[in-house]
């Protein structure tokens, strides 16, 4: 059972997306299986109820309670990969999402293991934190 649902999976991310599954492990291809879903192929979401990544992980990932929320989101904190694979789709996210010279501090695997396990009940409400926290930075 376990294996045929598993093969499904691969032969649906290889119809949709038209790669070889050997390319399946990769950040990208990651993404579109875990994260593309709810949050599109381009990453801008279903507003409002699915956020935009194109536009807010930037300034959320300068701060340390902003990365701490970023590996702690449901979405990303729930998905069945390794710490180092999550770090892996949030560095590929902030090359491919943002213009060149964003300058957004990539995720190491050790940096995702430290904060991904604590549960965030309500993220909503985290996120207006941090926009406060933003709101009051020089
Ligand atoms: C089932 C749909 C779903 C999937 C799959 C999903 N997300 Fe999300 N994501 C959401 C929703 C809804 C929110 C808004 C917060 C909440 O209610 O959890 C969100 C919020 C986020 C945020 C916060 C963005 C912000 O601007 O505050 C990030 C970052 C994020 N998700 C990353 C990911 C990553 C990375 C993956 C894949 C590893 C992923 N999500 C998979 C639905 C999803």
């Amino acid at each position: 059972m376990r294996l045929s649902l598993c093969s499904t999976a691969l032969l649906v991310a290889q119809l949709h997306l038209g790669a070889p599954i050997a390319a399946l492990a990769d950040p990208q291809s990651n993404y579109l299986l875990h994260c593309g879903g709810c949050h599109l192929e381009n990453g801008e979401g279903t507003l409002p109820e699915v956020p935009d990544l194109r536009h807010d992980l930037d300034w959320l990932a300068q701060t340390p309670e902003g990365r701490s929320y970023l590996t702690r989101v449901p979405g990303a904190s729930q998905v069945p990969l390794s710490d180092e694979k999550l770090a892996d789709i949030y560095n590929w996210m902030f090359e491919v999402f943002y213009p060149p010279g964003s300058n957004i501090p990539p995720f190491s695997g050790e940096e995702i293991s430290r904060t991904r396990g604590q549960p965030l009940y309500d993220p909503l409400r985290a996120r207006q934190a941090l926009l406060k926290g933003q709101a009051k930075s020089p």
